[in-house]
């Protein structure tokens, strides 16, 4: 890494690596070499493009790496130039971009960073990681923020101190890990004590009745780039039928469901183009992923009483349930 070059993940001038913490023996890590050492374990860890790296691969996340980095801006709002993004980030946590100003947030599994975007847009302090190599789109078109600290990391062992951050956010991510309980619950440890939260998740059993799920078993196997290049093709023809089924009164949009085809004719896209990106990279969002495990709203409640969670909100909004309160 050069030193002279001001980065997303590192900037000398700028030292926020010093908050992070050895996975090993959690002592404060020092830039050394171009690397980020553990000066009492000597263990080191790299840091990719100006982003330091805390899990030597992927592993079960490649699939998501690929995407990203293949959809890098397509749901970015400075992109379509539409607020689709902020609305969802400011609707479904109920927070204003004014009280996140200055505020120090976490979020978590950022994928591309459409929501890292409308964070760091707010003046919060923001934190953002993910186990894949998505971290490298995010930086890509984020890396104007100077209020954005970036990382490659899994939830499960992050190099951060609990209890440190003033608000957490996830969204699209704890279905796709591999114990959503622990998920939630290890994340929630990094919430100051009366900071806030706000995590989504989707919704069982109705996540289960859609068709996605009789073509996972395969297409979960089948090698990202080869999976993709399979939806890139068949989507945007199955998306007019799609289309057609939901134009016809009532019973529409249940035959719509039937077609294994994401399609977003809800957020009134610019154009053909544009719903025809959205929904080969949703549809691939649907098939590709080792796990989607939704959640039921008693099992949502269960681990907020388990953590004594306070105000605590459980939301529905289309396939997903919000939950969000006060740690
Ligand atoms: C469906 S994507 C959602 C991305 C982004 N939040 C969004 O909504 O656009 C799920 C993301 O979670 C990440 N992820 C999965 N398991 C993770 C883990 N254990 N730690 C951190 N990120 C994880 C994936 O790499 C992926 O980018």
């Amino acid at each position: 890494m050069s030193l002279s070059k001001p980065t997303v993940g590192i900037d000398p001038g700028n030292p926020w690596y010093s908050m992070l913490l050895c996975l090993r023996c959690r002592t404060v890590l020092s830039l050394l070499n171009g690397e980020l050492a553990c000066q009492a374990c000597a263990r080191t860890y790299p840091i990719d493009d100006g982003i330091p790296r805390f899990v030597p691969e992927e592993g079960y996340a490649e699939g998501f790496g690929y995407q990203w980095n293949r959809h890098r801006l397509t749901q970015l709002d400075s992109y379509s130039g539409m607020p689709i993004s902020r609305d969802r980030v400011m609707n479904a946590s109920g927070w204003s971009a004014d009280e996140l100003r200055g505020k120090t947030v976490l979020e978590c599994g950022s994928g591309a960073g459409r929501f890292t975007e409308v964070l760091c847009e707010t003046g919060a302090i923001v934190t953002s990681f993910d186990i894949s190599s998505a971290v490298h789109a995010n930086a890509a078109s984020n890396s104007r923020f100077s209020n954005l600290r970036l990382l490659q990391a899994s939830v499960y062992d992050l190099p951060l101190p609990e209890e440190s951050f003033e608000y957490v956010i996830c969204f699209g991510v704890i279905q796709h890990t591999p114990d959503v309980e622990r998920t939630f619950k290890t994340l929630l440890r990094y919430v100051r004590p009366g900071g806030r939260f706000c995590i989504d998740v989707y919704a069982a059993p109705i996540a289960y009745l859609h068709p996605r799920h009789l073509l996972r078993p395969v297409t979960r196997r089948i090698p990202p780039a080869q999976l993709y290049g399979i939806v890139q093709k068949v989507a945007p023809k199955l998306l007019p039928l799609s289309m057609m089924f939901n134009a016809i009164p009532r019973v529409g949009p249940y035959l719509a469901r039937l077609v294994p085809v994401a399609n977003h004719r809800h957020l009134n896209l610019p154009n053909k183009k544009v719903m025809r990106d959205w929904s080969v990279l949703d549809t691939f969002d649907w098939l590709a992923p080792r796990y989607e495990r939704p959640q039921t709203r008693r099992r949502l409640q269960r681990w907020a009483k388990e953590l004594e969670l306070s105000k605590v909100s459980i939301k529905r909004y289309r396939g997903l349930y919000v939950i969000c309160g006060i740690k």
